[in-house]
């Protein structure tokens, strides 16, 4: 990856913090290098010869605020730390299937675009390096974590006689974060069958993390079947009942075991190259060039300057442009290079140091929507990924379209919606589109094309360097109208002119509007021929015409007289009867949404006495 440090205007103390621990724990790696590991495995003897295995997987490739890390430096005397790069996720050759799209003739989405995939290395790396300087290492592979186990569990030396009496019977245990979704639970049930055909006792630890408030500490049933399904009274009855946790301190017991098998040494230093991960040159080469109308060149350990921008947020976070309108934390929070309680904590010392108004709460009133994405994953399962989400089939008379034409211009940046189409390339350009760019291309695929809303979560899970599945997948599910909240139907027009106004975005990403005066550039199919002569955008030729009719409701497309999810409803239970009464907002506006960001209250947040 190439520096470019201009465009890296970053924002306040929070990461200052981050990043000086990243570089500290950078800094000592480098000291220690080589000698790292001969120390670690004289460190430790105990008498116990009880060994975990903790498996860093994804959202959590952190040693700061890690609760299943600290659940394995007290379980066992001595760790090792594995990350497996999945075979099933890495390179060119992984797709989503394409019976989404029976039409198009691509191959599918990559699970996992290059970009990320650097982003994951790096992180990656970054780790091996925070946990080489406290005398660890990391165990990286390539390959299916059940297999990988298998081959760590295999060479694990046999049971010493007098240790047969280990706790639990079993030498070998493993811990990692608990995930509520479906590949995440098959790869914890295959690993979990290969640890016990050797020590049939033992069993894989799942510990919760990766939330602002503790799974045990909501103030709803153990399976969250009485969680709120939207999120308002969700945030309210968690902000009056709950307080957010103390950051939990970095480990120190981490040291490698003794006995750590040699015939497995090489795995502490192996780290895979995006071609060997299975990525194409051209994509390798895609992830070298930096786009330079990029919002920021997202690197894991990035030289940030601190912006004071936290007390203006609230004024600014529905921006699309430049590096200051929201955080941009969200590619760190996904990996878990930094966790929510961290940033928030830092919101609160910003707040006790600087100033405390709407804005310093609005971070930490996003990252909580953060949270509700992952509980409401916990409580539904994989629902999220459903077609009707965790709405009733019959709900809905008309199925979702698959026109793979439809779906193509829309992930081109070919719509002939401007706003749509500026989001949509820098999304493919940089890996990164702002918020209230996401929530205007998926209602507009979902919604004006009525296109299978799951095509664009592919898309998004492909491309974007924040993909988290439980942000991506609810937001999605919602954006479509499948979760049983209310379906906010996005005025495109509308909402160009709103939070773009002078067409400053959209001249950005398309540069064939860069004439067009500011009065058609979100409309550019009101400009006569003459016009588009003179302001050199001919409509067709360089521009597209709009793919489905603007301003006009299509009929076939509009929900509103279907009984769907109008406004915010009370725990609509997945499988509870849809609400026949509710209509939906205002009709083809952003009216409600509009007057609900002017008159949202804030909350409040509480952290804990540490
Ligand atoms: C269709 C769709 C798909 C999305 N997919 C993802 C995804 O895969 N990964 C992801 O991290 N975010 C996703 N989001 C949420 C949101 O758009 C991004 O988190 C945000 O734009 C990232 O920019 P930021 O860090 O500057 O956010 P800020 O506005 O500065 O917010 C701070 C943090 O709060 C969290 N956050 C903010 N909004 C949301 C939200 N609506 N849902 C969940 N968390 C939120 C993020 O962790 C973010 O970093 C999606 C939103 C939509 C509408
Ligand atoms: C042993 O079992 C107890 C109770 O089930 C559990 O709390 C503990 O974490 C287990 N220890 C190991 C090393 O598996
Ligand atoms: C971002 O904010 C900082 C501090 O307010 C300012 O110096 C910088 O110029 C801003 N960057 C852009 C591109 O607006
Ligand atoms: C928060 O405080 C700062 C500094 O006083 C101010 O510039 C900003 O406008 C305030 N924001 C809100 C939402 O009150
Ligand atoms: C969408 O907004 C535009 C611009 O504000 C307006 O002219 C148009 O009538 C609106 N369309 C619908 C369907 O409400």
């Amino acid at each position: 990856m190439s520096s470019s440090r201009s465009k890296q205007s970053f924002w306040f103390l929070i990461f200052v913090h981050t990043v000086l621990i990243l570089t500290f724990a950078a800094g000592a790696a480098t000291a220690m290098r080589g000698a790292s590991v001969s120390t670690v495995t004289k460190a430790t003897s105990r008498a116990s010869s009880q060994v975990v295995l903790h498996w860093f997987r994804h959202g959590d490739l952190r040693l700061l605020d890690n609760p299943a890390l600290i659940h394995s430096s007290k379980t066992a005397e001595s760790c090792v730390p594995v990350f497996c790069f999945d075979d099933s996720v890495y390179g060119n050759d992984n797709r989503t299937p394409d019976t989404r799209a029976p039409h198009s003739n691509d191959r599918g989405q990559l699970k996992c675009g290059p970009r990320r995939a650097q982003f994951v290395l790096d992180s990656v790396q970054d780790l091996r390096r925070s946990l080489q300087s406290r005398g660890s290492a990391l165990y990286v592979a390539h390959g299916k974590p059940a297999q990988v186990f298998q081959r760590l569990v295999d060479a694990w030396p046999a049971v010493p006689a007098a240790d047969t009496a280990a706790p639990n019977g079993s030498l070998l245990t493993i811990v990692c974060q608990r995930e509520v979704v479906r590949e995440e639970n098959d790869a914890v049930r295959a690993v979990q069958s290969v640890l016990r055909r050797r020590f049939p006792q033992a069993k894989v630890q799942q510990i919760w993390g990766s939330t602002m408030y503790e799974l045990d500490d909501l103030p709803f049933a153990t399976d969250l079947a009485n969680m709120p399904d939207t999120f308002t009274p969700f945030r309210n009855k968690v902000e009056k009942n709950c307080q957010i946790g103390t950051p939990l301190p970095v480990p120190k017991q981490l040291s490698l075991p003794e006995n750590f098998p040699s015939a497995l040494k090489q795995g502490l230093e192996y780290l895979p190259t995006l071609k060997e991960l299975g990525y194409t040159d051209a994509q390798i080469q895609q992830v070298e060039t930096h786009d330079e109308r990029g919002v920021l060149h997202f690197m894991v350990a990035k030289q940030p300057d601190s912006h004071d921008c936290l007390k203006d947020y609230f004024e600014t976070r529905n921006g699309m442009l430049g590096p200051n309108y929201s955080t941009k934390f969200s590619p760190w929070l996904a990996h878990g290079n930094v966790s929510p309680r961290y940033v928030a904590a830092q919101c609160r010392k910003y707040e006790e140091e600087r100033v405390e108004n709407k804005s310093t709460y609005w971070v930490v009133f996003e990252l909580l929507w953060r949270d509700f994405c992952k509980f409401f994953a916990t409580k539904h399962g994989d629902a999220i990924f459903y077609p009707y989400g965790t709405t009733e089939r019959t709900d809905r008379h008309k199925p979702w379209s698959t026109f793979g034409r439809n779906l193509q211009a829309w992930q081109e940046g070919r719509t002939g919606y401007p706003l749509v189409d500026a989001n949509m390339r820098e999304l493919v350009a940089t890996g990164f589109m702002s918020n209230r760019g996401r929530q205007n291309v998926a209602s507009f695929l979902a919604i004006n094309l009525n296109h299978d809303w799951r095509c664009g979560g592919d898309f998004f899970e492909s491309h974007l360097l924040d993909y988290d599945v439980y942000s991506n997948w609810v937001n999605w599910c919602a954006a479509a109208g499948m979760t049983g909240g209310r379906l906010n139907r996005f005025n495109i027009s509308k909402q160009s002119k709103d939070y773009d106004q002078h067409g400053d975005y959209v001249r950005h990403w398309l540069p064939e509007l860069a004439k067009v005066p500011n009065e058609f550039v979100h409309e550019p199919w009101k400009m006569t021929s003459f016009q588009q002569m003179e302001y050199e955008c001919k409509l067709g030729v360089d521009y597209p015409n709009p793919i489905v009719p603007p301003s006009r409701p299509n009929p076939h497309t509009d929900r509103n007289n279907r009984g769907r999810g109008g406004h915010q409803s009370k725990g609509n239970n997945r499988h509870g009867p849809p609400d026949k009464s509710r209509k939906a907002n205002a009709s083809g506006s952003n009216r409600h949404q509009k007057y609900e960001m002017k008159s949202l209250q804030p909350g409040s947040f509480r952290v804990k006495e540490s």
